[in-house]
């Protein structure tokens, strides 16, 4: 840790004094810190004991014109190699989740790019509300990582989660952050495709599936949260990619696939894209017109590259080759006999059948897996694609831990 630097956000609440302590133990261990003052932490320490405890002046205020020609909010966000929230109060955790920036904290969370731990602190309703539960998912599912709360009896009386973990526990997250940066997968390459790929009809039409890529994009966070050096190979979808992913845009299944062996070697490679099976066989340039009393146009199909299969079969082959596969009936049958047939090492199968009303899992929030490996099988309940992929992320970390040793 030594040499490090940390960008120290104090929040509002009574474990703002731990905060002191933290800044003292992470001194010890030659780690420099700067810090940012909420307003509301400023009721609870005092800006002259941060600033004599750091070494260093205290921010405070966004629109301060010394504070900006000294080192502007932007540069104060990026300038440490680690960015701390302790307490993580639920306004902190709310403005970052809803991507709101009204004072320096808030904004200094948002545009920094280096990895946020943060350490809630709250009353125990609160952590347990389900708006806070909501905006710790999203955090969570943008690679924010966390430490605490603990339970324990807290200033307000009350009893269960939501008390500040302590200054120690939070110097060994610090410490795990810092030396890997955030993961166990640092060092290792991931591909991931996701969403639709369109296959043009003519200049304005095109075949496509429902396909949202909310899992795939959801992976690919994950597997960055977890340190991996991600590319996320896209089709058309209209989510914002998550933090710290290569985003490669393309339209169509042969892009996809030039798209994905540019990125060859990988270590790890997760094919969630709904790739269209077919592509219309030749293109009109011009736009088909209905006009000049002619017959409904026939459209010939010809199929796609497999990529799944083509990456199996290369010579550059990812280390760990993950599949899905979407199914309405038969699924996990279907789903194993895809994997052997397609040369994966795991495949991901689940039901695409719509429910009742129509819905299916292709474009919701919520997906429910059953995992099959060469000679494994595993179902999972049904659960947030975040979650989905987190649970994936800890499977794959195991698989190399025990390859390695
Ligand atoms: N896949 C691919 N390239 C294709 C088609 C599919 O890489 N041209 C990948 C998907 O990304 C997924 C897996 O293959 O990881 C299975 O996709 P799925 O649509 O379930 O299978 P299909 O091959 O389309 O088989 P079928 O339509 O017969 O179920």
């Amino acid at each position: 840790m030594r040499g490090k630097s940390v960008l120290l956000v104090i929040g509002g609440g009574i474990a703002a004094y731990k905060a002191l302590e933290l800044i003292r133990r992470l001194a010890e261990r030659g780690v420099k810190t700067r810090a940012i003052l909420t307003s509301a932490g400023a009721q609870f320490v005092t800006p002259l004991s941060v600033a004599a405890l750091t070494g260093n002046r205290v921010f405070s205020d966004l629109f301060s014109l010394t504070d900006e020609s000294e080192m502007g909010h932007i540069e104060l966000s990026r300038a440490a190699d680690l960015v701390v929230v302790a307490p993580a109060t639920a306004d902190l955790m709310g403005k970052l989740a809803a991507g709101l920036a009204n004072d320096l904290a808030s904004t200094a969370l948002i545009a920094t790019d280096k990895p946020i731990l943060m350490a809630p602190a709250m009353n125990v309703r609160m952590w347990q509300s389900p708006p806070v539960r909501r905006n710790l998912e999203t955090l969570k599912s943008d690679g924010v990582l966390f430490v605490g709360p603990g339970d324990g009896e807290m200033a307000c009386g009350e009893f269960g989660p939501g008390r500040m973990a302590e200054p120690l526990e939070i110097i060994a997250a610090i410490e795990a952050a810092l030396t890997n940066h955030g993961g166990p997968l640092n060092g290792l390459k991931a591909l991931v495709t996701a969403g639709p790929t369109q296959e043009p009809l003519d200049p304005i039409r095109f075949l496509a599936n429902r396909s949202s890529g909310k899992q795939g994009y959801a992976i690919a966070g994950a597997l960055a949260a977890a340190g991996a050096d991600v590319a996320l190979v896209s089709g058309p979808v209209e989510i914002a990619p998550p933090p710290h992913v290569n985003l490669i845009k393309v339209g169509t299944a042969r892009q996809m696939l030039r798209a994905c062996e540019a990125q060859l070697p990988a270590d790890i490679a997760v094919m969630s894209a709904a790739v269209a099976d077919w592509r219309p066989e030749s293109p009109a340039s011009g736009k088909i017109k209905k006009d000049d009393g002619r017959a409904v146009p026939e459209i010939r199909l010809v199929e796609n590259p497999d990529i799944l299969a083509t990456l199996a079969k290369s010579s550059n082959r990812p280390r760990l080759l993950i599949g899905f596969a979407a199914e309405t009936d038969h699924v996990r049958a279907h789903a194993s006999a895809k994997r052997a047939r397609k040369g994966a090492d795991w495949i991901l199968a689940n039901d695409v059948s719509a429910d009742g009303e129509g819905r299916s899992v292709m474009g919701g929030d919520r997906n429910q897996i059953h995992l099959i490996t060469v000679e494994t099988e595993e179902s999972w309940p049904e659960m947030s694609k975040a979650d989905a992929a987190r649970r994936l992320v800890q499977h794959i970390v195991r698989h190399f831990q025990e390859t390695q040793t």
